[in-house]
């Protein structure tokens, strides 16, 4: 027999169905108590709102598990590439010979700009923030490709995703170049995704830049682990947007503003100025620490906790040993990487951190490998957007199918000024 939960308001009872996931994640089917008592419930940021039914990406938070479509994070990051991974997240199953070839040869084939939307890099002030650029632009593709609004169509769909995949690399690199003032490098013929995006941000006219496999290896494992983790801040507004029925470059710009706060995406040039600055001022661990740890300073541990990870972000281990390795790799020795380390052991066995199930995210060693890619510092949170782009698609397509769409509306709990007259609205002299 199938499991209920029962509340009980006014003194009158109500049964509430309870749903649970193929891994076995229970939830109470709250969507008829409205409409059944009057009564709503109230989840402050959403902690503990189930906000959808979702197939494309598992975590369990409490494990420190991540999974793309049942495969483990760890498993896809040592055996798949970035766009691999995409077409996993996006369609459900990795690519046979013919669907990846495919899929590559539009990837190509998409990965210009219209030349009137290269024209609109010079309408940005070059000290533009890139998160602001990169939101625009991807919203001017719904200028230019306003025949794939409609995606019903299941080769609509493909071409609107690998326009989406191929020239948000092609964005980033332009207005970086843009930036710079140097002359954009267009994308070259032969190379894969990541080492076109990586010879269109820093080849020159007067400096070619040399492909090294390492370095494209780590940037490419950087995009991969950013692909997809389900229901976050950007995610959800791309839902949110998408659920409207809004076209999928629009729903995706927005999801590019919702990644841009220091709480999620920005966190990871957060982490790298915190560190900067502790090295700078020559700052003791102990100093960082106690400061954290004194609610008047405000400050916090950037690139530490997470809403649902409470015991390790798989991500995050998975970066602190390519990090380790891209720098040998490199022979470099970079004195932050250092600093972060020392910072995470005296967190992990200190108190404040333990109580709190605080540990380090995926941002955390994220923006140490950036660095030693030559990744600029403004430029790191547009790297999570572009990896996250296959998160942001695959989301939108599920609210898309779903036979059961609805608009996302919220509900809230009205706390302001009950009926009052015009006249007593108006602020006294
Ligand atoms: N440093 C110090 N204290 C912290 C931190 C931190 N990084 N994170 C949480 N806390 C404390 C917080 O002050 C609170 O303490 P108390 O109970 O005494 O008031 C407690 O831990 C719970 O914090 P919360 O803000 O209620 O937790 P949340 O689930 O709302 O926030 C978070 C999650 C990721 C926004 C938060 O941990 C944070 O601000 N971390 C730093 C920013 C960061 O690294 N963000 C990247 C997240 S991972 C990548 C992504 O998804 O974008």
């Amino acid at each position: 027999m199938s499991q209920t939960a029962k509340i009980i308001l006014d003194g009158k009872e109500y049964e509430l169905p309870v749903i649970v996931g193929t891994e076995n994640e229970k939830a109470v089917d709250i969507s008829q108590l409205r409409s059944q008592s009057g009564y709503i419930t109230y989840d402050d940021g959403y902690g503990n709102t189930g906000s959808c039914k979702s197939d494309i990406t598992f975590i369990d938070g409490e494990k420190g598990i991540l999974r793309y479509r049942g495969v483990d994070i760890a498993e896809i990051a040592e055996k798949s590439s970035f766009l691999e991974a995409a077409y996993l997240i996006i369609w459900g199953h990795l690519p046979n010979k013919a669907e990846r070839q495919e899929f590559d040869d539009l990837i190509q084939q998409h990965e210009m700009l219209h030349e009137n939307m290269k024209h609109q890099f010079q309408g940005f002030p070059p000290q533009a923030a890139p998160m602001a650029v990169l939101s625009a632009m991807i919203n001017s593709m719904s200028c230019f490709h306003s025949h794939l609004y409609d995606l019903d169509e299941p080769h609509k769909f493909l071409e609107a995703t690998a326009k989406l995949l191929a020239k948000v690399r092609t964005i980033a690199a332009f207005s970086y170049k843009h930036s710079i003032g140097e002359p954009i490098s267009y994308p070259a013929p032969g190379l894969s995704y990541t080492e076109n995006f990586l010879h269109m941000m820093f080849d020159a006219p007067n400096h070619p830049y040399t492909l090294d496999p390492e370095v494209v290896r780590a940037m490419d494992l950087m995009f991969l682990l950013h692909a997809d983790h389900e229901q976050n801040c950007s995610t959800s507004t791309v839902r949110m947007v998408g659920s409207s029925q809004a076209n999928l470059f629009t729903s995706v710009a927005a999801g590019v503003s919702g990644l841009w706060g220091r709480l999620h995406g920005g966190a990871n040039q957060a982490v790298l100025e915190m560190l900067e600055g502790i090295h700078k001022r020559g700052d003791s661990i102990e100093t960082v620490i106690a400061k954290v740890k004194d609610k008047d300073s405000k400050f916090r541990l950037m690139g530490f906790g997470h809403r649902v990870y409470k015991n390790f972000d798989p991500r995050a281990k998975i970066i602190k040993k390519a990090c380790d390795d891209v720098l040998k790799k490199l022979g470099r020795k970079d004195p932050l990487l250092d600093i972060a380390k020392e910072l995470e052991q005296a967190a992990l066995a200190d108190d404040y951190f333990v109580e709190r199930k605080l540990y380090p995210n995926v941002d955390f060693y994220s923006g140490i490998v950036m660095r030693a890619i030559g990744i600029p510092l403004n430029m790191f949170t547009v790297m999570f957007a572009i990896g996250r782009m296959p998160g942001w698609i695959a989301n939108w397509k599920e609210v898309h199918d779903s036979p059961s769409q609805r608009i996302y509306r919220p509900r809230q709990v009205y706390v302001g000024p009950v009926q009052r007259s015009y006249e007593d609205a108006r602020k006294q002299d």
